[in-house]
């Protein structure tokens, strides 16, 4: 069967991974979360006092990006990938809220995008990857053969959002979930360098009425159609 890459953007929160990684795991694809890697620096950058709420260093941030090594090592037991900086597993460190609420002004820095979409061209250089983020279908994979753009109302991306994070045990309000979801999509919308922008030829999948399973059917259905 033929190989192909599947990118998948679109707002925050809109069940991108969960589909992605269902899709990987059936077709025996390799699944990468790009925005993983975009929460990994800034979490890194966090550390290193560069990014707050309040304040970014951004040149501090660029000179050191040399010294940031990204890697995702795969976990059996969880049966997806996890997010390594320097060699320190932080998969659970990126995804608080604290790191959504700086994330989006560290990937509007051009060096920091350079840096992660060259790494996320070489690993999908081979095809049989599903990919999600914001600029796959646009920036990382022009040539995709099949683009997805996933939407769905904020109000059902931050409940979405607000479940996952407190099965996690952290200790957030709707309330703030809804904001970070409605600014990130904002800062991500309005970005000079690759803003979060449907493809001309993806394809648009409004989620907000839909199971997984139905997302998942429909999207099977078009890799049908292209291998
Ligand atoms: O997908 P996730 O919500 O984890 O992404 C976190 C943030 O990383 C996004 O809000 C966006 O600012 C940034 N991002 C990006 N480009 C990507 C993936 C994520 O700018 N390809």
């Amino acid at each position: 069967m033929k190989k192909i890459t599947i990118a998948i953007d679109g707002f925050s929160s809109t069940g991108k991974s969960t589909l992605a990684k269902q899709l990987a795991k059936h077709l025996g694809y390799v699944y990468v979360d790009t925005g993983a890697m975009y929460r990994a620096v800034t979490f890194y950058a966090m550390q290193n006092g560069y990014v707050s709420e309040e304040h970014l260093n951004k040149e501090a941030l660029i000179n050191d990006l040399p010294n940031i090594n990204l890697q995702f090592q795969f976990n059996d037991n969880l049966g997806f990938a996890e997010m390594y900086v320097n060699g320190k597993n932080v998969e659970k460190e990126i995804r608080t809220l604290d790191v959504s609420r700086c994330v989006s002004q560290v990937a509007e820095i051009s060096e920091v995008r350079s840096k992660l979409v060259a790494s996320q061209q070489e690993m999908g250089k081979n095809k049989a990857i599903v990919m999600d983020g914001r600029d796959i279908g646009t920036v990382v994979f022009p040539e995709a053969e099949l683009k997805i753009f996933m939407n769905s109302s904020a109000q059902t991306r931050a409940e979405r959002r607000f479940n996952e994070l407190i099965e996690k045990g952290q200790h957030v309000t709707y309330e703030e979930v809804l904001q970070n979801v409605q600014e990130r999509d904002y800062i991500d919308t309005h970005r000079e360098d690759s803003p979060l922008v449907k493809a001309d030829d993806a394809i648009e999948i409004d989620n907000s009425a839909m199971s997984k399973q139905e997302q998942f059917d429909l999207v099977m259905d078009l890799v049908g159609e292209r291998v």
